[in-house]
């Protein structure tokens, strides 16, 4: 099951990553309730506004798919230990914060399937709310120990690199794409490696499985990233929860743009032209969406994150043959064709 999660409790527990071993599903899930509800008391302010904020996107969905990830990593140690839950949390309490940051970035005005935090309040709402975010993600990791702060601190830094990278042209001689893998690398990557590393780290698991593990994690934040941006061209609101487009509205250029520039076609003429210039308006914003999503470059670019994922897997070799691997070996592929 890939699906997104709604606020509702019986879906609080619904699981983002494919588990077929009926007992693991069921550890899995009742992990996943323990997170949600350490979750509602970690947005917990004693500003009753702030709370609100808090709980916004928080109760607006989510596929909690980092939190996931961690769980299933804890399996290849003992998932019981108390810092798996913790630590499960604080990826997601990270992530949730930078949501809020991101749709500041991105003007975006939905999120989640709800309206986005600077679009029902403004952007100082929005950066705070994600600052209090942050700052309860770090205050829950201290409770991890010290290494478990300078990772928080090493993988939140590189994220906000992705993003600040984002909004930069290439370097001098530096390729385009390259550039746009960095980005992506940091901003969300980082932290899905993270969420592998802690739920490995914190069952126990022996060392070379949590390297493992970690590489995982940052091949599959990539190859996440890379379907989240061919999605972004080629799924409606009904399926992601956002407003088609919005890269190409804010002039981010992503995989499938990157691709399609690399054409020398005539007939791709028109698309190259708009996509070079300013996309806010809505007519030209859709004439260069529907150009782009029968572009060949959506083909190319799938193939790539395909390729991504086959690497994800390779890594996988480190674990017993079993559930945990056959759901990790799964999930590798199931993000780089997902539809939502
Ligand atoms: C959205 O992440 C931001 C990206 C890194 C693409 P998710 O797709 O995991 O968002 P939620 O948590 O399910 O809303
Ligand atoms: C999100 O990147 C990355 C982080 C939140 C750190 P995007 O801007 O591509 O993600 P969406 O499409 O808004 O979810
Ligand atoms: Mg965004
Ligand atoms: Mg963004």
């Amino acid at each position: 099951m890939f699906s997104t999660a709604t606020a509702d409790a019986d879906d609080s527990a619904s699981l983002a990553l494919p588990v077929l071993d009926e007992d693991l599903d069921r550890r899995l899930r009742a992990q996943l309730r323990l997170v949600e509800e350490r979750l509602e008391l970690e947005v917990r302010s004693e500003a009753p506004f702030v709370t609100e904020a808090a709980r916004h996107l928080l109760h607006a969905g989510g596929k909690r798919f980092r939190p996931a990830l961690t769980l299933l990593c804890a399996e290849a140690g003992d998932s019981s230990r108390p810092g798996v839950v913790t630590s499960a949390c604080v990826v997601e309490l990270t992530h949730l914060a930078s949501l809020y940051h991101d749709d500041v970035m991105d003007e975006a005005d939905l999120r989640r399937g709800a309206e986005s935090a600077n679009s029902r309040w403004d952007n100082h709402v929005a950066i705070l709310t994600g600052d209090f975010l942050f700052s309860k993600s770090s205050e829950l990791t201290s409770e991890l120990g010290d290494e478990a702060v300078r990772i928080q601190a090493q993988t939140f830094t590189r994220l906000v690199e992705g993003q600040i990278l984002e909004s930069l042209a290439p370097g001098p001689g530096e390729d385009a794409l390259e550039h746009y893998l960095r980005v992506v690398e940091g901003k969300t990557g980082a932290l899905i490696a993270t969420s592998a590393r802690y739920g490995a780290r914190f069952a126990g698991a022996p060392l070379e499985v949590e390297e493992a593990l970690t590489a995982y994690g940052a091949k599959v934040g990539i190859a996440f990233q890379l379907s989240d941006d061919i999605l972004d061209v080629a799924s409606d609101t009904a399926e992601s929860g956002k407003t088609p487009g919005t890269d190409l509205r804010e002039g981010v250029p992503t995989l499938p743009v990157l691709m399609a520039q690399r054409s020398t076609a005539p007939e791709d003429e028109r698309l190259l032209s708009l996509l070079a210039g300013d996309l806010s308006d809505d007519a030209l914003h859709a004439e260069a969406l529907a150009l782009l999503r029968r572009h060949p470059a959506m083909a190319e670019a799938r193939a790539h994150v395909l390729a991504i994922a086959v690497e994800a897997q390779e890594l996988l070799k480190v674990l017993p043959e079993g559930p945990v691997r056959d759901a990790l070996d799964a999930f590798a592929v199931l993000i780089a064709t997902r539809s939502g």
